[in-house]
C-alpha cells in the first residue's frame, strides 16, 4: 500500500524513514529540519557522510523519532532528472529489503524536479527495486516477507501532485514486473498457452476483448510465417490479440506486436549449446506488449484504442520442423525462402504486423522483438535498436524511451538494405547476409507493413542484461513495457 501523507513525517512509526539529502556548494546539506541536525553533524565530523552521491548513512534514533532506523541518502547536487530518481527509488527498494522492511517512508528537502515527477520517479525506482524472482527456490524462513508492504512519501507540499505521480509509477512498474515474471519463466512453464491464458485472464478484469487463434485458425487464416516457425514443435502455435476500445468514434488506434518466441532453439539450424538456456527470453517483446496491455486496462486512456497481439510459439528442430531452403507463403501472399531457420522471429512477426494492419487499421504499429544478435554488436546492451519509416513516430519512441529510462538508438533504413534479402526463388529470403544484420532484419519486416507508419524496437541487448541500475536486476529488466505505456499516456 503506497500512501502520500499531508502530515509531518515526524508521525511515522514504522520500520525505516529515508531521507534524501543534496550536498550544498558550501558544504552543508539539505536538510532544513533541526531535528536531522546532531545526526548529519556528527556524520559529518566523522568523515562518514557529507550528502555526496550514492553515500547512506544509518542511524538507530532513539527517543527522538518513532521509527525504527532513519536512513540518509546522499544525492549530491539537487539537480536530478527522472531516471536519476530512479535509481534513488532502486537503491531505497535494495536497501528496504536488506533490512526486511515491512514499511517504509522517505522525505526529501530542495529536490529541483517537479513533485509529480518526484514521487512518480521515485516510487517506480523503490518499486522496480524490490523485484526478486524466487518463485522455484525453496524459502529459508528468515527469506519470508522482505518485502514493503507499506510505503509513505511525505511531500511536505503539492501532496495532491505527488499522489497523482505515484498512481502512474504503481501501473507502470506493475507492468515492469509482470514482464520480467513471464520472462523468468522457463521455457517448459511458458509456452503459447500460458500468453493465452494471461491474456484471457486479463480480459476477464479490464474492459479488454480477447482473441486467441489457435493452431486451426492460423491454418485457416493461412500465417505461413507463424505456422512453419511451429512446425518442429510438440506444443501448438498461437496468436494472441488484446482489443482496447476507448469509446470515441475518430481515436487513432495504436497497434502492438510482441515477438512471443517462448524458446529458440535455432530450429534445424540449431544454436550452440553455450548461453541456449538465455532462449527463453525470446518472448520479452510479448511479455512488454502484455503487461503494457495490463496498464492500458487498469488506466483506461481516454483518447487512443490499443491492440495487442503476440504471435507465440517455439522454435524447435524435429522431423516435421522447416529447412533450410523451404519456400513458405506468408499471410500476406508474399513467399519467403527461408536460408535460416534461426532467423525465425521475423517470420512470426510478417504474419501478426500484415494481419493486424488488415484487420485493425491502425493509425501507427509499434512491434518489439528479441530480433537480432547483431544489434547487441552494434549497440551493447545499453539502448535498444529502433528501426521506423515514420520520423514522428521514431522520435515519439525515442522520447518515451527517454523519460522511462529505456534508451533507443535509430538506424537507418533503405533499399540498399532491402536489396540484400533478394532470393532467387521466392519474393524474398528471410536473411540479407552478414552486414547490418539488425537492419536487413528491420527492413525484411517493413515488407509487410505498407505506407502504415512503423517502428520496430529490436530488444535482444537490452531485454536482459540491460545496463546496470539500482532498479534493473541482473535478468530480464522488463523493458519496453514501461516506455509502452509512456508512448500511449502521452499519444494525443
Ligand atoms: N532470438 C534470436 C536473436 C537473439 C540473439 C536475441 C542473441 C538475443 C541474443 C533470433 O531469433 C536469431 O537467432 N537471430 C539470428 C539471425 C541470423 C540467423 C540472421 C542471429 O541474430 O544470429
Ligand atoms: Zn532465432
Ligand atoms: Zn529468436
Amino acid at each position: 500500500m503506497i500512501t502520500v501523507s499531508n502530515k509531518k513525517f515526524t508521525v511515522f512509526a514504522g520500520d525505516v524513514l529515508v531521507i534524501l539529502v543534496s550536498a550544498k556548494a558550501n558544504g552543508s546539506m539539505s536538510p532544513t529540519d533541526p531535528a536531522f541536525k546532531p545526526y548529519l553533524a556528527a556524520a559529518s565530523k566523522a568523515g562518514d557522510f557529507s550528502g555526496k552521491d550514492g553515500e547512506i548513512l544509518m542511524v538507530y534514533p532513539g527517543k527522538d523519532f518513532p521509527c525504527k532506523r532513519l536512513v540518509f541518502i546522499g544525492l549530491g547536487s539537487d539537480k536530478k532528472d527522472r531516471d536519476e530518481l530512479r535509481k534513488v527509488g532502486g537503491v531505497i527498494g535494495s536497501k528496504a529489503i536488506e533490512l526486511k522492511a515491512a514499511s517504509l517512508a522517505a522525505i526529501w528537502y530542495g529536490v529541483d524536479l517537479k513533485t509529480k515527477e518526484l514521487g512518480e520517479c521515485l516510487t517506480e525506482g523503490i518499486l522496480l527495486g524490490q523485484y526478486r524472482f524466487a518463485k522455484y527456490k525453496k524459502k529459508k524462513d528468515d527469506e519470508k516477507d522482505v518485502f514493503l508492504k507499506k510505503l509513505t512519501l511525505f511531500p511536505q507540499q503539492n501532496a495532491s501532485e505527488c499522489r497523482k505521480g505515484v498512481r502512474l509509477a504503481e501501473v507502470a512498474a506493475q507492468a515492469g514486473k509482470i514482464a520480467r515474471d513471464m520472462a523468468n519463466e522457463p521455457g517448459n512453464n511458458w509456452t503459447a498457452e500460458e500468453f493465452a491464458v494471461f491474456a484471457r485472464s486479463l480480459s476477464k478484469n479490464f474492459p479488454l476483448k480477447c482473441t486467441i487463434h489457435s493452431h486451426r485458425d492460423l491454418k485457416r487464416l493461412k500465417m505461413g510465417g507463424i505456422l512453419a516457425v511451429n512446425q518442429g514443435s510438440a506444443a501448438g502455435p498461437k496468436m494472441v490479440i488484446l482489443e482496447y476500445n476507448c469509446g470515441k468514434k475518430k481515436a487513432d488506434t495504436l497497434l502492438l506486436v510482441g515477438k512471443g518466441l517462448t524458446f529458440d532453439s535455432g530450429g534445424i539450424s540449431l544454436k550452440p549449446s553455450a548461453g541456449m538456456e538465455e532462449m527463453k527470453y525470446d518472448m520479452c517483446g510479448g511479455a512488454a506488449v502484455m503487461a503494457a496491455m495490463a496498464a492500458v486496462g487498469e488506466e483506461k486512456p481516454a483518447g487512443v484504442n490499443v491492440v495487442g497481439i503476440v504471435p507465440t510459439t517455439d522454435n524447435m528442430p524435429g522431423p516435421a520442423a522447416v529447412k533450410p531452403g523451404d519456400v513458405i507463403t506468408a499471410y500476406s501472399g508474399k513467399t519467403v525462402e527461408v536460408i535460416n531457420t534461426d532467423a525465425e522471429g521475423r517470420l512470426i512477426l510478417m504474419d501478426a504486423l500484415s494481419y493486424g494492419i488488415k484487420k485493425y487499421k491502425p493509425s501507427a504499429v509499434v512491434d518489439l522483438a528479441t530480433l537480432t544478435g547483431a544489434v547487441i554488436v552494434g549497440l551493447g546492451h545499453h539502448y535498444t535498436g529502433l528501426l521506423s519509416n515514420n520520423d514522428t513516430l521514431a522520435q515519439k519512441i525515442i522520447d518515451a524511451g527517454k523519460r522511462s529510462g529505456e534508451p533507443a538508438w535509430r538506424l537507418p533504413l533503405g533499399e540498399e538494405y532491402t536489396e540484400q534479402l533478394k532470393s532467387e526463388v521466392a519474393d524474398l529470403k528471410n536473411i540479407g547476409g552478414k552486414p547490418a544484420g539488425t537492419i536487413t532484419a528491420g527492413a525484411f519486416l517493413q515488407e509487410f507493413v505498407g505506407e502504415t507508419p512503423w517502428a520496430h524496437l529490436d530488444i535482444a541487448g537490452t531485454a536482459w542484461g540491460f545496463t546496470e541500475k539500482s532498479y534493473i536486476p541482473k535478468g530480464p529488466s522488463g523493458i519496453a513495457a514501461r516506455t509502452l505505456i509512456d508512448l500511449i499516456r502521452n499519444w494525443t
